[in-house]
């Protein structure tokens, strides 16, 4: 079936698209490349390839490259790898889909419409679902998906990239970064870590690494829980009682795996909170309050769940359907169960997450490698105090004190510059930053690939 579309693919370029391909594509790629999705708008002028790299006996991740368009020369632009957290959820339901990908999908669950502030229009960028057991990425044995932690992701993780440079040699030695956020905010720095590490000592290595950024990023347990709940009650959604218990029960703790005290006192903040959408609290939750509730109620409340679960419900349609998943060469295995934007296997039965990711910080920032963190100030799940908090405790230099950035004589948000790390907020954005301000997480992706200070009005 797939080697069918493949020959017609080809056959289709040669005659056709021809000019929207102008790398030398091998077999594999061929055999990835998507034509055209169900209800995508025609003649995008980009190239887009899908399908899976093996990354371990039973276990395979699943990829979508979305490249730049050929009017924007995606031979010389960098490769971004995006990544989305939970732990368990999907980069292309929420990534791909509804914040920096191409296409979004309308309420119909059918067709999509082009993002004008797709972030493809800079650097050519791949979302991977990870770990095994997310999205369309599948582990075989069942005893893989009840035993997933940090450690294992991030390896498998590596272990794709290396598969994939391999399936895609014309991105070897290319200027390659990692993004992503919320839970991302550990796999990223992790899995930056490992390129570093065996980068080290290799003069001209095949992944040219260059940095990392991650947006509203879990990022060290004790300074998030502090600066989570000094936003709750700052911005007036708990009582006076409720944060000093949550001080009290939760603050030296895990926030992967809370205490019974903690987990009963975040309960009461959840329940004083009531009916708002924390990962965006000034904006509308989906009419849809059982489906909110089901996303309220695991274990790990506050980040198991992305933005809107109304746009989720638009992927659940989309993503379901027998003729999406072939165009993506996706579920050519016939996963035994369907297809989620989070999975609540792999986020309950989560092992291990270590406290703090600041040790890693402060390795990459001594090898000097380019790292921006950014925060949508109207998230309560991963909220700007949390993010200040754990970059404080960095302890790094200031080269450029907090100051307002622009867009258009607009405050687009504050930055601050220290030595070795560039902080961005985004005024007004939750959670999922390019879903709630993509023209700010446009400049703001702009000046990170430039590495460049964000705009300040002159
Ligand atoms: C998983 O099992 C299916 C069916 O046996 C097989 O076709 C596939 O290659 C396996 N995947 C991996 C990554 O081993
Ligand atoms: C909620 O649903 C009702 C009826 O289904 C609809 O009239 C209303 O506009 C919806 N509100 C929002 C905020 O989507
Ligand atoms: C995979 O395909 C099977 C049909 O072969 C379907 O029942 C299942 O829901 C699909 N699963 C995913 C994750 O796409
Ligand atoms: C910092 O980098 C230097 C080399 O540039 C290395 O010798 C040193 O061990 C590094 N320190 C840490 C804490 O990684």
């Amino acid at each position: 079936m797939m080697s069918y579309s493949s020959r017609f693919c080809l056959v289709l370029f040669m005659s056709i698209c021809g000019v929207i391909y102008s790398a030398s594509p091998n077999e594999d790629q061929w055999r990835d490349r998507i034509t055209q999705l169900p209800g995508q708008p025609m003649n995008v002028g980009f190239a887009q390839y899908s399908g899976y790299v093996n990354v371990n006996s039973g276990r395979a991740l699943f990829y979508w490259l979305v490249e730049a368009p050929v009017s924007r020369g995606p031979r010389s632009r960098p490769l971004v790898l995006w990544l989305n957290g939970g732990p368990g959820c999907s980069s292309i339901a929420y990534g791909a889909s509804e914040e920096i990908g191409p296409f979004h999908i309308r309420p119909d669950g059918k067709s999509l419409y082009l993002n004008p502030y797709a972030w493809n229009n800079l650097a050519n960028i791949l979302f991977l679902d990870s770990p095994a057991g997310v999205g369309f990425s599948y582990a075989n044995k069942t005893s893989d998906l009840y035993t997933f932690g940090d450690q294992r992701t991030a390896e498998d993780a590596y272990t794709f990239l290396v598969n994939w440079f391999e399936r895609f040699p014309q991105y070897k030695y290319r200027e390659f970064y990692i993004a992503g956020e919320s839970y991302a905010g550990h796999y990223v720095p992790q899995m930056a870590q490992i390129v570093h590490q065996k980068n080290k000592g290799i003069k001209n290595p095949v992944i040219n690494f260059k940095g990392f950024m991650v947006g509203n990023a879990v990022t060290d347990d004790y300074h998030d829980y502090v600066g989570t709940f000094e936003y709750w009650w700052t911005h007036g959604l708990v009582s006076d009682s409720t944060y000093k218990m949550l001080r009290t029960a939760c603050d030296f703790g895990s926030s992967l795996h809370p205490s019974v005290q903690c987990m009963q006192a975040l309960k009461v903040a959840v329940d004083e909170q009531g009916n708002i959408d924390p990962y965006s609290i000034y904006t509308q939750p989906c009419n849809n309050t059982a489906s909110l509730r089901r996303g309220l109620k695991g274990r790990y409340p506050w980040m198991s769940r992305a933005y809107d679960p109304c746009t989720e419900r638009y992927s659940d349609l989309y993503f379901n359907r027998p003729e999406v998943q072939k165009a993506l060469h996706a579920n050519v295995t016939g996963i035994p169960y369907a297809w989620k934007a989070c999975s609540d296997i792999v986020g309950n039965y989560w092992t291990d997450s270590p406290l703090s990711m600041l040790p890693i910080y402060h390795e990459l920032i001594n090898a000097s490698l380019q790292i921006w963190v950014y925060s949508g100030d109207t998230d309560a799940v991963v909220p700007v105090t949390a993010t200040r908090y754990s970059i404080d405790a960095l302890k790094l230099p200031t080269i450029t004190n907090w100051y307002p950035w622009y867009d258009n004589g607009k405050v687009g948000g504050w930055s601050q510059v220290y030595k070795g790390l560039t902080l961005v907020t985004v005024r007004g954005a939750g959670h999922e930053v390019p879903l709630h301000r993509p023209r700010q997480a446009f400049i703001l992706f702009r000046s990170f690939l430039e590495n460049k200070v964000m705009p300040s009005q002159s």
